[in-house]
């Protein structure tokens, strides 16, 4: 909710979309942080609400976060807002005419929409509010169909379903500037994607964790358990060169079993560079291989700009890296004939994190983002338990739950120094890490009561792409 301030300098609205609540800040701060912006909310700022009122930005700052936000619906220049409509009458006269007229005049065409959240207004209802509407000075005509400039006026019920308000609790009004970038979850839906699996992570959550890593053009993006690259897509529709590994072989290479209904085996060219294809960022597919996370391939070197990826947690898909429980003696000559096939062995959850937290430490370069999912037992969850490392800071924590037990928490991390000798290892003695060396504790505690079946509807609409 918005308070009366300074008209001095301009104020944006950004109307937010009420779903995966928690993602929307740190989405929003991360691109501004890509225009060295701050977030500066009004008084009053409530994260939980819609509305949005924010200052100290351009409207190119503005704009360019909107060609990005997959939460944001829309943005507007804030023209005034109020309690009730008297008071943002109150408000609307009060703004600057010189910075209204440039919209307003006679050669100019214009249109009012009308936004309310959590009730739905009758269509005559709709009109009376804009021809209520009639003490702003409009010299232009109306036009519905292509106007040059588009207003709106925003209506806020609250965010009670249960107990909707007569009147909206707060009502603002502003000119349109942008629109955010909604229709990527639609587009880019897994349910038309040519390559897809158990795990292929949904299209709006893959563009939320591309901005959360403040990926931008030309950007060198790795995805260490990368599956049908999702992830990949994502980053490489915001221009990010992209790669990744996998451990397994058929994902990989596209080959084995289908993951959709009605198709047994995977055709030909069911692969991440033909999803890439698919939404003309092929110019950005760097490569992919197959290899263990356990054991990364790389020269000791910074060379990734964000390191993004939804590691395994062994609910839908086994936690495995190479090796053997048993002690393989080495050949003396200290290479294996090529007839040698790695066996494999349980990769444990703590492990599978400080692998990933320390080869980011080596890998990322100074600034860069790690952004990955972490899978966590509600009832037992603390924000301690969240894997730390030296030379990684913690940007934020997002919760996405998946049944009343479980939920899945989507970490920003940001490579703050070079690692040194002992900053590896300083999880071992971390008591926080210890969910997660239960590995099969854990997995059990998920698979508990009715965990079992929201999971299992989990993994369908994962496949069916919802
Ligand atoms: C949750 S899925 C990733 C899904 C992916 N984001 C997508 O959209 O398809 C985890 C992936 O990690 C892979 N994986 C499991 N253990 C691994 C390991 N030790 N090293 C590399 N990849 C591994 C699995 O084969 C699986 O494809």
């Amino acid at each position: 909710m918005a308070t009366s301030s300074s008209r001095s300098c301009l104020q944006y609205l950004l109307h937010l979309a009420h779903d995966n609540l928690d993602f929307r800040l740190p989405e929003i701060r991360s691109l501004l942080g890509l225009r060295a912006k701050p977030f500066h909310p009004s008084e009053n700022f409530n994260e939980q609400s819609p509305f949005w009122c924010l200052n100290s930005l351009s409207e190119e700052d503005v704009r360019s976060v909107m060609a990005r936000s997959v939460c944001s619906k829309s943005a507007f220049e804030l023209w005034g807002h109020g309690h009730t409509h008297s008071e943002l009458r109150t408000s609307l006269l009060n703004y600057p005419s010189e910075k209204m007229s440039p919209y307003m005049h006679k050669e100019s065409t214009y249109k009012i929409d009308i936004c309310s959240f959590n009730k739905t207004l009758l269509f005559a209802d709709r009109i009376k509010k804009i021809d209520a509407l009639e003490y702003l000075p409009f010299e232009g005509a109306v036009s519905l169909t292509s106007p040059q400039h588009t207003f709106c006026l925003l209506e806020d019920y609250g965010t009670d379903p249960n107990n909707i308000p007569e009147h909206p609790n707060y009502i603002y009004f502003g000119r349109w500037i942008a629109d955010g970038q909604r229709e990527l979850i639609q587009s880019f839906s897994v349910k038309n994607r040519h390559f897809i699996g158990n795990t292929s992570m949904n299209a709006g959550l893959s563009f939320i964790m591309a901005n959360h890593a403040k990926v931008k053009e030309n950007d060198l993006v790795f995805d260490p358990f990368v599956g049908t690259g999702s992830l990949l897509v994502a980053c490489s529709h915001f221009g990010a060169y992209v790669c990744g590994t996998d451990i397994d072989y058929n994902t990989i290479h596209g080959k084995g079993r289908s993951s959709r209904k009605n198709q047994k085996w995977r055709g030909p060219d069911e692969n991440i560079r033909a999803n890439l294809r698919q939404y003309g960022t092929e110019k950005m597919y760097v490569d992919v291989m197959v290899s263990d996370a356990s054991k990364p391939v790389w020269r000791n070197a910074a060379l990734f700009d964000a390191i993004i990826t939804d590691p395994p947690y062994g609910i839908r898909e086994s936690t495995r890296k190479t090796g053997s429980n048993k002690d393989i003696t080495k050949p003396p000559d200290g290479t294996y004939t090529e007839s040698h096939v790695p066996v494999s062995q349980v990769y444990h959850l703590s492990d599978i994190f400080s692998d990933l937290l320390n080869f980011s430490a080596h890998h990322l370069l100074m600034g860069g983002r790690l952004v990955y999912w972490l899978p966590v037992y509600r009832p037992e969850y603390s924000d301690e338990m969240i894997p730390g490392h030296p030379c990684l800071r913690q940007i934020s924590n997002c919760e996405q739950a998946l049944s009343s037990h479980t939920s899945r928490r989507l970490i920003t991390m940001e490579k703050i120094k070079e690692p040194e000798e002992l900053d590896g290892f300083t999880h071992l003695s971390d008591p926080r890490s210890s969910p997660y060396q239960g590995h099969n504790t854990f997995r059990e505690k998920y698979f508990s009561g009715q965990n079992k079946r929201s999971s299992k509807e989990d993994a369908r609409s994962a496949v069916d792409g919802k």
